[in-house]
This record gives C-alpha cells, structure tokens and sequence, in this order.
C-alpha cells in the first residue's frame, strides 16, 4: 500500500548546533517542523566542539577587530559584507544561546572566562570549560524536546531531495520553475524510504572530514548535504579550503582526538622530536598563528625529520588550570597514560573543518528556490580562504537566526506542491552480499584524500587522486542502481561526491592561498574569486 508523505512546513535535515538552532527559530514563527537525524541527535560535530565560540563581548574589544582578524586569516577570499554582517549579529546569537540555558564558564571573580586561540588578537572565545560543544547540545535539544511544533526523527537518513525539475520538467510535463519540495528519507530501523513534503528544506548536514584518513570530525561527516544539494544542480563553493587541525592525538588507531587550540592559548607550545618550539621560525605569532600557518609547519617539520608525530607541551599552564579549563583532556590523557601537566602530548595534524559548502546569501538561501544551508555544510563568505577558530558555531547560530525573516516570506507567498502520489521506487531489489567491496573502497577514498589531498598539493597528486575518484565513483553508481540502499553505500557514494568537489575547485585553483597550498603554484594571483561547481541539470 502506498504510504501517505509526512507533511511539514519546514524540514531540518541535522540536529547540529545549526539545524537545532533553526527548527526552533521556526517553531517560534509558528511553523510546524521536522527534524531529520541521521543517528542519535546528540551526534554531531557540535557535540565535540571544546574551544568555544568567538564573539565580542568585552569592553576592551571590537567588532573591527574581530572583522579584521578574520579577513586577515581568510586571506584575501572572505566576503567582506558576510564577514560584517555576520560578526556584528556575534552578541545576539550568544544571547540566544544563554536564554536558551547555555552556561559559560565564568572567572572566580564571576566575569565571563575568554579564551584566546590562533588568529585573534584578542581574548573574545566564550566556552564550556573545553566541552563547548556538548553544552550547547544539550541546552538547544532540551528546548527542542519542550517545544509542541517540533518533530525530530532520529536514526533517519536523509537521501535525495525532491525538487519540480526531477518531478516535471526532465519530462518537459509543466512550465513551473524549479523549487524544492520534500526529500526521500530512509527509515534507518524499518529500513523503509518514505516521502517527506515541505516547502522549505534545510540542509543543516555538517561537514566532510570522514572523506580523509585522519580527521577529528565523528562518523556523521560524510558530506550528504553538500552532495545532495550538488545533485540538484545547487551551487557549491570553495571546496578546496580544508582546515587540518595542528593539534589531534597521536595513535597508532585511526581515531584523532582533538587538543582545543586554546590549550597554547593559554601557554602551550608545540615542540619538535628534538624539543625545539621550532613555531617562531616560521612566524611571528608563534604558536598562535592561523590555522593553515601551524599546520603547513608542523607538516614541513615532519616531512623534515620523517617523525610520526610533534609533541605539544602544556607543563607550563599548571595543574589547576589544566584541570578546571581542561577537564576533558586532562582526563582523556591521563587515561593513555599521559600527566599533561609534566608529560607533553603526542600531536599531528588532522582534516578538521570544511570552509567551502552550498553557497548561501545571507538569509541563507542556496541558489534553489526553497533550499537552505546552515552551519558547515553552507558557505556564506565567512571563512574565504581559512577559517578563524571558533567562528563557525557563531556563524551557524547567528545564521540560523538571520534567515527568519525570508522563511516567512518564502513560505506566504509559495503554494504547496503535492507529493501524494511519489513514492521511492525499489522494486525487489536485494541488499548486497558483498559488503567488503564498500568498506575497501571507503579506505581507498579515505587514504587516496590524505595522501593527494592533504596540506601541500601539488597537480600530478590531484590527478591521481582524480583517476581512483572516478573509478570508485563507477562502482560505487553501480552498486546504487542494482541493490537496496541503506546507510553505508549511502554515505559512501555522498563521501565520493564531496571528494570529487574538493579535487575540482582545488584544481581550479592557480594559486597558493589559506588552505590550499600547491607546490606547483606557490604564490597567490593578484584578483582571486571564489570557485564554484555546479552541475547542469
Ligand atoms: P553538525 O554539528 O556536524 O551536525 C550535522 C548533523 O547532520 C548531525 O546531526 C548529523 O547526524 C546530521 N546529518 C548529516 N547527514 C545527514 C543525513 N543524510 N540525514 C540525516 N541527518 C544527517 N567550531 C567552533 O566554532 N569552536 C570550536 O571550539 C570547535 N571545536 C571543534 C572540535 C571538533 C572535534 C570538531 C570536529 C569541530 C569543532 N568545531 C568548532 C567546528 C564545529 O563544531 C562545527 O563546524 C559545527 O559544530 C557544525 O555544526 P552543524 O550544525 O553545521 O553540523
Ligand atoms: C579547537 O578547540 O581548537 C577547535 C576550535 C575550532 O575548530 O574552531
């Protein structure tokens, strides 16, 4: 029997600090919303965030300042009037978090503890003591939780957008102009695809770290939003600006556990084998440069000395501190073994945060009617070229908030658009048996990114890692088409879409800037713009 679509006036795909923020923006509008959540709805990159989120909030601070500090560290490509526009807002969304029950860590004497982190010239990181993200977490799901028009839908994943031109217009059958309206979601326990219908869909999906080797990102970070968006013919932007983080812990196992850069805020310092604090070579900030800054050193130093690792030297911040600012290194460290006030931490870099995404103004619209972007998976012109530290919670709240008033718009003036008699086709199709082909081909997409696509590029590299995309793409289509998906082929064709954007807008790129450094264009062109794909549809 044909199941009826589950019918809402806003669809948020992800229960990030994003997505959340969204859905009870628009609950507070009035409107009816789904959540759709891929896992638990605690899972996300928000809830790993440690070192805070930057806003001006002192007296002895600006908003000029914290514009400047993240044009500088955007290195040429940041849209100014985003940047502005966005840091301006940074107070409100702070106060939406607060109201929200969001508890900053305060000094003893109750004044509101700053961090400082790399890039800022100025201590302005408001945090949880260095379990940021888990706070904010909790306080958005509980208001989440409370509210009568929110619906959230965990262990669903979302597929594939529904839009007008795959409903009608490949089969030339109406002159209505393209718009979305609704998506296909797998029921992750039935394993059922069901019909969702809304005039508005919110991609709110997070990042793409999982496409590499090493990352500090957890399993959800396989870039559905951006290659579901990208399907739909959307426009994508900056893919080639992946941040590695300096600073994860060094294992022998593949996991990378984040050390918050605000750790040498507050006087760490990264030594090499030989113990040198090699950082005041290659910059004047030291320790505390930006993020590309650090992270090309570090690599340059192992490459050097063919080390497996740096060490990150935290004895100086004292025990009292590390404990109270740093519980859960502090106590993550101790358990490998490691007295981090008289022991240094093995560190390496690893991929942290994607800058590029679906390109949104700054209402957050995408360039399809009807589709948003919120948080990671969007980009705004925030970050340009690299990405100031603890600027993408604020941009993800504070947008979250912005794109209000032209939901309400959107919604009034658009009619809705059935979706009553589509329905995901599947046929009798089987589940594969062989299941070792996807997870071989995951570590080859996997090890292919961080061997060719990592922090020094060179264009032989992007085309090797081109060739293995292109072949993996082919099987990974093939297995699509020919058995019944579920949430690991899924995942899997996503991460080979995403990594397919970051190769092509890196190797559009002639130059050397932020993120993206290429041994075969060493310097930066004069007149620098941001590079889109998007693909005909
Ligand atoms: P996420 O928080 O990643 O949420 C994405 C959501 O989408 C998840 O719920 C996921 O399950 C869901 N989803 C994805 N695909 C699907 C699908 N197909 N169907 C259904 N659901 C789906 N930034 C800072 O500003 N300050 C920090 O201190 C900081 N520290 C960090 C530390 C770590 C370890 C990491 C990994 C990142 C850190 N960042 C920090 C970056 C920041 O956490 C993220 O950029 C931000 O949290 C992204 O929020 P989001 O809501 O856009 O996405
Ligand atoms: C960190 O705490 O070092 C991460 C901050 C960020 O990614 O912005």
């Amino acid at each position: 029997m044909k199941a009826a679509p589950k019918k809402y006036d806003v669809i948020v795909v992800g229960s990030g600090i994003a997505g959340l923020s969204y859905a009870l923006r628009s609950a507070e509008m009035g409107y009816k919303v789904a959540i759709i959540t891929k896992k638990d709805s605690t899972e996300s990159n928000t809830n790993y965030a440690q070192g805070g989120i930057a806003a001006v909030t002192s007296i002895s601070d600006e908003v000029n300042l914290h514009v400047e500090d993240t044009l500088k560290a955007g290195d040429g490509l940041c849209d100014q009037a985003a940047v502005e526009a966005i840091l301006r807002d940074g107070p409100k969304g702070i106060e939406a978090l607060i109201q929200k029950g969001v508890e900053f860590s305060s000094l003893e004497d109750g004044r509101i503890s700053l961090g400082k982190e790399g890039g800022h010239s100025k201590r302005r990181i408001l945090h949880v003591k260095d379990v940021t993200g888990k706070a904010i977490e909790k306080a958005l799901l509980y208001a989440v939780d409370k509210s009568s028009l929110i619906d959230t839908f965990e262990h669903h994943f979302a597929i594939e957008l529904i839009t007008v031109d795959k409903l009608l217009r490949a089969e030339k059958k109406s002159s209505e102009s393209n718009r979305v309206t609704g998506l296909f979601v797998l029921d992750v326990n039935s394993n059922k695809v069901e019909t969702y219908e809304a005039k508005v869909v919110l991609l709110a999906t997070g990042g793409i770290g999982q496409i590499y080797q090493f990352t500090t990102n957890p399993s959800i970070a396989t870039g559905d939003g951006i290659a579901m968006a990208y399907r739909a013919g959307v426009a994508i932007e900056n893919m080639e600006f992946i941040q590695f983080h300096p600073t994860a812990f060094y294992s022998q196992k593949r996991e990378r556990f984040l050390i918050t850069e605000a750790l040498r805020g507050e006087g760490g310092i990264i030594r090499n084998l030989s113990g040198e604090a090699f950082m005041e070579r290659y910059d004047s900030r030291k320790d505390l440069a930006p993020r590309d800054v650090v992270a090309r050193s570090i690599d340059s130093e192992m490459k050097q000395s063919g080390a497996a690792h740096l060490w990150l030297d935290a004895t100086k911040i004292g025990l009292k501190t590390l404990r109270r600012r740093f519980p859960n290194i502090y106590d993550y460290c101790q358990e490998r073994g490691i007295e981090i006030d008289k022991e240094w931490i093995p560190v390496v870099p690893a991929a942290h945060y994607l800058c590029g995404g679906v390109k949104t103004n700054l209402s957050g619209e995408t360039s399809l009617p009807g589709l948003y972007a919120c948080g990671e998976v969007a980009c705004t012109g925030l970050h340009g070229a690299n990405r100031l530290a603890s600027n993408s919670l604020l941009e993800a709240v504070v947008m979250a908030n912005r794109g209000s008033e032209s939901l309400k718009d959107y919604l009034s003036k658009t009619e809705p658009f059935s979706l009553e008699s589509i329905q995901w086709v599947e046929g009798d199709l089987e589940i594969s048996d062989e299941r070792v082909v996807l997870t071989h081909n995951k570590e080859e997409l996997q090890r292919a990114m961080w061997d060719y696509v990592s922090i020094v590029r060179t264009s032989n590299r992007l085309e090797r890692a081109w060739n293995r995309l292109e072949n993996l793409e082919k099987e990974i289509n093939e297995y699509y088409w020919n058995f019944k998906v579920d949430v690991s082929l899924l995942e899997l064709r996503n991460m080979i879409t995403s990594a397919k954007l970051v190769v092509e807008c890196a190797v559009q790129r002639k130059e050397s800037r932020g993120l993206h450094y290429t041994l075969d264009h060493p310097s930066k062109l004069k007149n620098a713009s941001p590079s889109i794909v998007q693909k005909a549809f």
